[in-house]
């Protein structure tokens, strides 16, 4: 393209530029311009109001997304946009439009396929930079209001916050072309990556206008514009379907082009990507769990990818697992903040759940499988590259580490079995598992997933690890962590347990049901009601957060616990919440709500749970697909001759659970159109559920295509009756 006359920058953005960190060797970044042996990858996906086009080659790979108010849309939430979404460097490019006229609602874009390649996206394959290029439609005159370029974290934190902050990006040079196009470009906080966004007119719209005010916009006419969104970072080298897929699943790529296309666009040799386009880099959790759920269609590579990338992010001090990389440019910035002049990668380490999927995944492939148990040597004497603090280290010492801590943390419940000995969410933190979002455990410090389940379930791991010959150091591990394992196993659900007797239980879902304006069906209600709560130490209230919950999927996915009365009543209980209907239980048309807290009889908990809030009652697809495996997991330990649970022989419960198993089922399969969202809302209309978008109802989107939800490829409905 060419730059004609001036270059400018926003006068608004005061950020000075002076102290940038030494030049990298991006200086030298030269992208292969050889054409590539497979053709490009594109995917389209509708979500209204937004349009999701997938592109990826050997050389790059984008998800752009358009979005464009649709009738009844809330026109404070949904705004005409054009949001470009990079894995590599978790970079994107937003472009946030309005109507020239001033009129909220007025101003539809689309994006319409390439007259030339009759595409919609084109790859912008430069020596110099990689990106995409489409045609962008306007169907009035238009105005660019708030670019954003440089890191996606930033377009996410600007969108959630919803409010124009340009503290982290710096200056914008903006130039308009000889063609009639205009470009916006950034240079990075590392002073060489740069973002440009180039729009020129197609088919004699109007050139593009620069309007030199506060902030500088530009406007546009009616018509289609090409736009062209490239940078210079260094690129991810992706997993191709057939390369992130077991040879013996390679039949899914044709059955399953969306889903298995997606598990590719998310899938790199050295990472997996959690979600796009909101998470779209490295996350600890997210990784693991996806794993574990579809290790059986994996490749060795995309296992490894999995596990290498929490070894290269551990904590070397205290041995904590990383929950999410922070990279690019927003990662640049956070340095800056710190007084620090370097775009070295950060590591975000406030969970405290991730430490203990490492053994489990460790254990599940290195130690379970034929294929692990080849590679693991050569896995583990490599060498940590990611982390600078890691250097030296090996990925058996960094595996280690994290073991050590487990071991360390562990060891005071199993000495004393008291509540101040369980896991605590760290102590200046108000979350520390997956749900995460700040009333996500409705003020507990103490989760029950990781309590209850996750722990034993480390345990379980390290000891097998040990046993198999893994840290040499610690041959006491093959012991001390299966002792440990068996009284975190046994002797943590006490401390969760809410039981409500018959006739409160009643009148507390009658209130909650009337309160959000459901039916209430408690004639469900057979007797007392008993579930284990979300957490326990909330600050005020009853001592267990009174919030009735999915995570008892944990339990299932991840132990086979041996108290076999104890499992019994937690199988039965775990079954009632899934064959009643919410509010009583779980489960509605739309899927199961991750919480309930209709026994809470408190507005102000109801109020914190809505169907609004990112952990409310609102449904998670993976958490579908770990109740699923976890009930298939156990009911599968029936067809074991010497050692099946009593629950196995107690028909009325077996029978129970074999339901509770089947309906789950089904609401599934009736969701197969949103199965690989993030997460989904719900209206109550017409006498039943209906599935709505969380992002039609706040300003936080759920990720049309995320990791853990691609787990469907591997977890199906299994035959154990009916
Ligand atoms: C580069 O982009 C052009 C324009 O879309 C395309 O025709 C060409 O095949 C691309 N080359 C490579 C090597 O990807
Ligand atoms: C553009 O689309 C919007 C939204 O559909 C509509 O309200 C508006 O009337 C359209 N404008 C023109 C000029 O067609
Ligand atoms: C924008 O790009 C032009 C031309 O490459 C360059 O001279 C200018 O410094 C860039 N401005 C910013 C802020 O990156
Ligand atoms: C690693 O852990 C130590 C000890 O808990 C802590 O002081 C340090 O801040 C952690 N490192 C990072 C980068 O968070
Ligand atoms: C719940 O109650 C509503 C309204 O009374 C009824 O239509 C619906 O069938 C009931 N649902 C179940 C699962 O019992
Ligand atoms: C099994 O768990 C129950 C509580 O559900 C407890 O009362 C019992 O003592 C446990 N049995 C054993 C053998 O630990
Ligand atoms: C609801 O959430 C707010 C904000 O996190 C918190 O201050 C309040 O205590 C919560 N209310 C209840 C009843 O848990
Ligand atoms: C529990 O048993 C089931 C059925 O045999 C098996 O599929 C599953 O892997 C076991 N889980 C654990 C954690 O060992
Ligand atoms: C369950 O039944 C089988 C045979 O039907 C029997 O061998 C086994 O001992 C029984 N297990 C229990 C725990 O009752």
């Amino acid at each position: 393209m060419a730059f004609l006359g001036f270059l400018v920058t926003v006068a608004l953005i005061a950020t000075a530029t002076a102290g940038l960190i030494a030049p990298v060797s991006q200086e030298s970044l030269s992208f292969s311009t050889s054409s590539c042996s497979d053709a490009a990858s594109r995917l389209y996906l509708s979500d209204s109001p937004h349009d999701n086009y997938f592109y990826s080659d050997c050389h790059t790979s984008a998800h752009v997304i358009v979005t464009s108010p649709q009738p009844g849309s809330n026109l404070d939430i949904v705004k005409p946009r054009l949001l470009v979404a990079w894995p590599a460097g978790n970079s994107g490019a937003l472009a946030l439009f309005a109507p020239e006229t001033g009129q909220q609602g007025t101003l539809a874009v689309s994006l319409e396929k390439s007259t030339t390649s009759g595409e919609w996206l084109d790859p912008i394959n430069q020596s110099t930079r990689v990106g995409v290029s489409g045609s962008i439609k306007f169907n009035d005159t238009a105005r660019l209001t708030v670019p954003i370029l440089g890191s996606i974290r930033s377009i996410r934190d600007f969108t959630e916050g919803g409010s124009v902050s340009h503290d982290f990006q710096g200056s914008f040079g903006f130039s308009l072309n000889a063609d009639g196009g205009a470009t916006v470009n950034r240079t990075w906080f590392d002073g060489v990556t740069t973002t440009w966004l180039t729009f020129t007119p197609l088919n004699g719209a109007q050139a593009v206008k620069l309007n030199k005010e506060a902030a500088w916009t530009l406007s546009f006419g009616a018509g289609n514009y090409r736009f062209d969104a490239s940078y210079n970072y260094p690129q991810l080298d992706q997993l191709g379907p057939s390369e992130v897929l077991d040879q013996s699943a390679s039949s899914l790529i044709s059955q399953n082009p969306d889903q298995t296309t997606s598990l590719s666009f998310l899938s790199y040799t050295d990472k997996l990507l959690a979600g796009t386009w909101r998470f779209l880099t490295y996350f600890g959790r997210d990784s693991m769990i996806s794993m574990l759920l579809m290790q059986p269609i994996l490749s060795e590579s995309a296992i490894e990818a999995v596990i290498g990338a929490v070894l290269e992010r551990v904590n070397r001090t205290d041995g904590t697992a990383c929950h999410e990389e922070v990279i690019g440019d927003y990662a640049t910035w956070l340095n800056r903040k710190d007084g620090i002049s370097s775009s070295k990668p950060r590591c975000d380490y406030k969970m405290i759940d991730t430490d203990f999927y490492l053994p489990i995944a460790m254990k599940n492939y290195f130690v379970d499988t034929q294929d692990g148990q080849q590679r693991s040597k050569t896995f583990f004497a490599k060498t940590a590259t990611f982390l600078s603090e890691n250097n030296g280290l090996n990925y058996m010492q960094l595996a280690q580490l994290t073991a050590e801590k487990i071991m360390r943390i562990a060891a005071p419940f199993a000495n004393s079995q008291v509540e101040e000995n369980l896991i605590h969410l760290n102590n200046d933190q108000p979350v520390g598992e997956w749900r995460d979002s700040n009333n996500g455990l409705g003020g507990g410090r103490i989760p029950y997933d990781v309590n209850a389940a996750l722990v034993p379930a480390g345990l379980r791991a390290i000891a097998a690890l040990s046993r198999a010959g893994f840290f040499p150091d610690h041959s006491d591990w093959a012991d001390t962590a299966e002792d440990y394992a068996q009284i975190w196993e046994d002797s943590t659900l006490q401390f969760f347990q809410v039981t409500v007797p018959k006739a409160s239980a009643t009148s507390l879902v009658q209130n909650y049901a009337s309160s959000i304006s459901v039916p209430a069906n408690v004639s469900s209600i057979t007797g007392d009601i008993t579930y284990f709560g979300l957490a326990v130490d909330a600050p005020t209230g009853p001592s267990v957060v009174p919030v009735m919950n999915t995570d008892d999927c944990f339990r299932l996915f991840f132990l086979n616990t041996t108290n076999a009365s104890q499992l019994s009543s937690f199988l039965s209980q775990t079954a009632d919440h899934i064959l009643q209907p919410f509010p009583v239980g779980l489960s509605t048309d739309v899927g199961l709500m991750v919480a309930n807290p209709a026994y809470a009889g408190d507005a102000g908990v109801a109020a914190n749970f809505s169907k609004q809030d990112y952990h409310g009652t609102v449904v998670w697809s993976w958490q579908l697909a770990m109740m699923g495996q976890g009930l298939a997991r156990q009911l599968g330990r029936c067809s074991s001759s010497n050692d099946a649970p009593d629950f196995c022989n107690d028909s009325d419960l077996h029978a129970k659970v074999v339901a509770a198993y089947n309906r789950l089922w089904d609401i599934i399969d009736a969701n197969q159109a949103q199965l690989s969202y993030e997460v989904w809302s719900w209206r109550y209309a017409g006498g039943g559920y209906e599935v709505v978008q969380l992002g039609d109802l706040v300003t936080t989107e759920s990720d049309v295509r995320q990791l853990w939800s691609l787990t469907f490829l591997a977890v199906h409905r299994e035959d154990f009756g009916s």
